[in-house]
C-alpha cells in the first residue's frame, strides 16, 4: 500500500492526472488515507504543507507556489473548521467551493490534498485542545472567544496526521502565524513556518475568502481597510511615530462616512503583539479587523519590519 501511493506522488503531472483521475490530484478524505499516503512518502523527500478553509483565491495559491518551489512534495488541506467559528459567526455563510478549488490546484502540481469530512476529524466527543494564552488573548482574540484555540487544536492534528517539513502561512492573518509560531516553539514541534507576503487586489483589497460575500457596494467600501494601512505607513514614513495619533489616523478612514465598522485598529509590537506608545527600532504590526455589512476582514501591514510587510 505505502509503495503505491508513494509511486503515484512521484507521477509526472501528465501521467498523475491519467492515473488519478478527473481532478488530476489525490485526494485524501480521511485521516486513515491522509496517513498512508504520509507513510508512503520516501524519508528524503521535504514535505511542504498548505493548510486553508477552501474558496481558494491567488493568497492561497501563492502559498502554494511557494512551497512546490522549496519541497519535494506539497499537501493542501481544505477543511472550513467548525472549532475556529464561534457561535454567532459565519460558519454557514462560509464560502464552499470544493470543485473550483480543486481545480486550481491540479495544474499546479500538488501531490495531495486533504479533505476531510468534520464526522470523522473531530471524533463526537472531542475533548483536548491547544491553547496558547498570550499572543491569542489580544486583537482577533478579544472579538472571537475560542476562534486560536480552534485554529491551532486544527493545526496540530493536521500537522501530525501530515507531518510537514514546512508549513506556509499568509501575513494577512499575522496573528495566526504568531500564535502558531508559539505553538511550534512551545510544544517542539519538528517543523517550520514559512510566512508569506499578503496578495492584494488591484485596488489594494486583501484577498479573502470573505470577499465573495461582499455585495458591490460593499467591496467598493471594503478599499478602505488598506487605504487607511496605507495612510499610517505614510504618516509614519514621514517621521510620525507616536502611535495614539497613527491609530486615530487610520481609524478615521476607515470609519469615514461608516464605510467600516471597526472592531479594532490597533498598532502592536511585531513579536509580542503588546500594545504599542510609540515605534521603536523593532517597528510594529498595524492591525485592522471591521465588519463591512455581515462581512468580518481583516488586514495588516508591517512598519519598518521585516522584508515580508504586505
Ligand atoms: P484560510 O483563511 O483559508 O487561509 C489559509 C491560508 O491562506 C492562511 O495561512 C492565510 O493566512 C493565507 N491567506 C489568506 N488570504 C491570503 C492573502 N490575501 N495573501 C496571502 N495569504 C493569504 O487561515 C485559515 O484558512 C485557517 O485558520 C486555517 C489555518 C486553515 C486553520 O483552519
Amino acid at each position: 500500500m505505502p509503495m503505491r501511493h508513494n509511486a503515484r506522488c512521484r507521477l509526472p503531472h501528465r501521467a498523475a492526472h491519467t492515473v488519478l483521475g478527473e481532478y488530476g490530484v489525490r485526494l485524501l478524505d480521511s485521516t486513515m488515507e491522509a496517513r498512508a499516503w504520509r507513510d508512503g512518502l520516501s524519508t528524503s523527500m521535504q514535505v511542504g504543507f498548505v493548510p486553508t478553509m477552501g474558496a481558494l483565491h491567488e493568497g492561497h495559491l501563492s502559498l502554494v507556489r511557494e512551497s512546490l518551489r522549496q519541497c519535494d512534495v506539497t499537501c493542501v488541506s481544505i477543511f472550513v473548521n467548525p472549532l475556529q467559528f464561534g457561535p454567532s459567526e459565519d460558519l454557514d455563510r462560509y464560502p464552499r467551493t470544493l470543485r473550483e478549488d480543486l481545480a486550481l490546484l491540479e495544474p499546479l502540481g500538488v501531490a495531495a490534498v486533504l479533505v476531510p469530512a468534520v464526522e470523522s476529524f473531530y471524533a463526537p466527543d472531542h475533548s483536548t485542545y491547544v491553547v496558547e494564552e498570550r499572543l491569542a488573548a489580544g486583537l482577533c482574540g478579544r472579538y472571537r472567544p475560542g476562534h486560536f484555540r480552534g485554529v491551532a487544536t486544527v493545526c496540530l492534528k493536521l500537522f501530525n496526521i501530515i507531518r510537514p517539513h514546512v508549513v506556509y502561512l499568509g501575513q494577512k492573518d499575522a496573528q495566526q502565524c504568531a500564535v502558531l509560531r508559539r505553538m511550534v516553539r512551545d510544544l517542539d514541534l519538528p517543523l517550520r513556518i514559512s510566512t508569506c507576503p499578503t496578495v492584494r487586489e488591484a485596488d489594494g483589497l486583501a484577498m479573502s475568502s470573505r470577499n465573495r460575500m461582499l455585495t458591490p457596494e460593499e467591496r467598493a467600501r471594503a478599499t478602505r481597510i488598506y487605504a487607511s494601512l496605507q495612510a499610517v505607513r505614510e504618516h509614519y514614513l514621514a517621521g510620525e511615530r507616536n502611535c495614539g495619533r497613527l491609530a486615530a489616523i487610520g481609524r478615521g478612514i476607515a470609519e469615514a462616512d461608516g464605510a467600516v465598522r471597526l472592531q479594532y485598529w490597533e498598532i502592536v509590537h511585531p513579536t509580542t503583539l503588546e500594545p504599542l506608545e510609540e515605534i521603536g527600532a523593532e517597528g510594529a504590526l498595524c492591525a485592522v479587523a471591521g465588519f463591512v455589512g455581515a462581512t468580518r476582514l481583516i488586514d495588516n501591514i508591517l512598519l519598518n519590519g521585516p522584508a515580508n510587510n504586505g
